[in-house]
Formats: C-alpha cells, sequence, structure tokens
C-alpha cells in the first residue's frame, strides 16, 4: 500500500515537471558510477512506476463488470484498443452492435469513418488509443443514462491516468460532456481546446456516427484534427480526397 502510494507520488512529480516543460531526468543506474546513465520520463514504465495504474490492472479491476444494468445485454465489454503510450487518444460514447460483438470499439461504418479520419491525420489505428466513456453496449443503441455514465465514468479516468496523453479526441456530446464536466452541446464546443485535469487538452469534435448523416460538418471536424496534430506537434497531412 504504502509503495503503491510512493509510487503515484512520484509519477505525479514527474508528470508535473513535464508540465513546467521538463521532459527528462538524469539518473544513477543501481551500482553505477554516479555518473548520469539514464533518463525517466513519465510516459515511459521507468522504474515500474506506472506499473500499479496500467491499463492491464484497471482491465483488471473492471473484472466481469455489472456494476450497471447494462452488462444485462452485453456480449462483450469493450474496453480500449490501441498504443498504451499513445499520445492522443479518442474517446467515443458507448459501443453499438459491432463493437459489442466484437469486443474492440469503433469497428462499425462509425468506426471505419474515424479510422478514415486517423488515416487522414497520419496516423494508424495502433499509433492512438481508442475507448469509449461507457463500456457495455445500451439496449438498442440508446444514449447511455447519466447513472451508467457516472458508474463507468472512474474506468475511463483510469484509463486516461494510465496513457497520459497529451489530447484527448471527445467525440460527441456524451464524451465532451462526461470529460469536461459539463451539459453544453457539442456545436457550442467543438473547435476549441479545453483541459482535463489541467494538464491534458481536450478537443471536442463532431462524433462520426453524426458525420455519416451530416456529411458537410466533416470540414469541420478537419479543423479540429488539425488542431489536435498542431497541438502534438505533428505535420498537418495534404487532404487526399474525400474521407
Ligand atoms: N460509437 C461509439 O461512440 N463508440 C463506438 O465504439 C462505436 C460507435
Amino acid at each position: 500500500m504504502a509503495d503503491k502510494k510512493i509510487a503515484g507520488d512520484i509519477k505525479g512529480y514527474l508528470y508535473y515537471l513535464r508540465d513546467i516543460g521538463i521532459e527528462e531526468l538524469p539518473v544513477k543506474k543501481a551500482g553505477g558510477s554516479g555518473q548520469g546513465s539514464g533518463v525517466v520520463n513519465p510516459d515511459t514504465k521507468t522504474f515500474g512506476v506506472g506499473e500499479d495504474m496500467s491499463l492491464e490492472s484497471v482491465r483488471e479491476e473492471l473484472g466481469d463488470c455489472k456494476r450497471c444494468r447494462l452488462h444485462k445485454g452485453r456480449t462483450n465489454i469493450v474496453f480500449g484498443v490501441g498504443n498504451p503510450n499513445a499520445s492522443i487518444v479518442f474517446v467515443g460514447e458507448a459501443p453499438g452492435e459491432d463493437e459489442d460483438l466484437q469486443g474492440e470499439p469503433f469497428v462499425g461504418k462509425a468506426g471505419q469513418l474515424l479510422t478514415k479520419i486517423i488515416n487522414a491525420m497520419g496516423l494508424k489505428r495502433e499509433d492512438v488509443y481508442i475507448c469509449n466513456v461507457v463500456k457495455c453496449r445500451p439496449p438498442k443503441n440508446r444514449n447511455p443514462e447519466p447513472d451508467e455514465i457516472a458508474t463507468c465514468r472512474p474506468f475511463l479516468e483510469k484509463q486516461l491516468d494510465a496513457i497520459r496523453p497529451k489530447i484527448i479526441v471527445a467525440l460527441g456530446t456524451h464524451a465532451a460532456q462526461t470529460l469536461l464536466n459539463t451539459t453544453e452541446k457539442i456545436t457550442a464546443l467543438r473547435g476549441q481546446f479545453y483541459w482535463y485535469r489541467d494538464s491534458i487538452q481536450v478537443m471536442p469534435t463532431f462524433h462520426p456516427s453524426y458525420l455519416l448523416r451530416n456529411e458537410s460538418k466533416k470540414g469541420e471536424v478537419w479543423e479540429d484534427m488539425q488542431m489536435a496534430l498542431k497541438a502534438l506537434g505533428l505535420k498537418i497531412p495534404e487532404k487526399k480526397g474525400k474521407t
């Protein structure tokens, strides 16, 4: 218990240093000469600092979850997929039918569009992390209820604590409202950055399902993704054809 607390404190201090611009620290290797011989980076698993806060441990804690009514209709828990050290995380609303059957987020029609958006950003699905606010499919794809979101929220927060991305893209109203603790609509929120826990920038944008019904909004999503790429210090690829 005490070890966990110390590891948590060290990790928090490393994030604080990163937030004020210190990305690396010289460290002495055990049994080394006393000269700096390595680096500590809060985004890596150096020293095992992140071990008890890993995605695996979050998944383990979630277990065969029956904390809310959504477990009754699910085939699979849809936890999340992608790079555990991703600098950008995409958060959707809830699994749909395809996701429930496959146990992976964003694999249906909306997911294929999300994959195209990620690819248009010059990234692959494996480079980023993708998850949802709630991990089980709501019946008939209805919106998740506030109490279901509240029950699942700690697991989303722990996933984000484990990954510590630089940017979170909140896909649609439910993700944006959950992450930003607001009741504002996505139309009002999108197009600018907000802070999640004072250290991670959140870019709310339209949900890919909404884009499937409103093609004309794709340009706005591309503008939001360009802002995300800029904030990550990545080059904005030239747009090739239609997404
Ligand atoms: N819509 C979501 O919000 N999440 C998914 O995983 C699929 C569709």
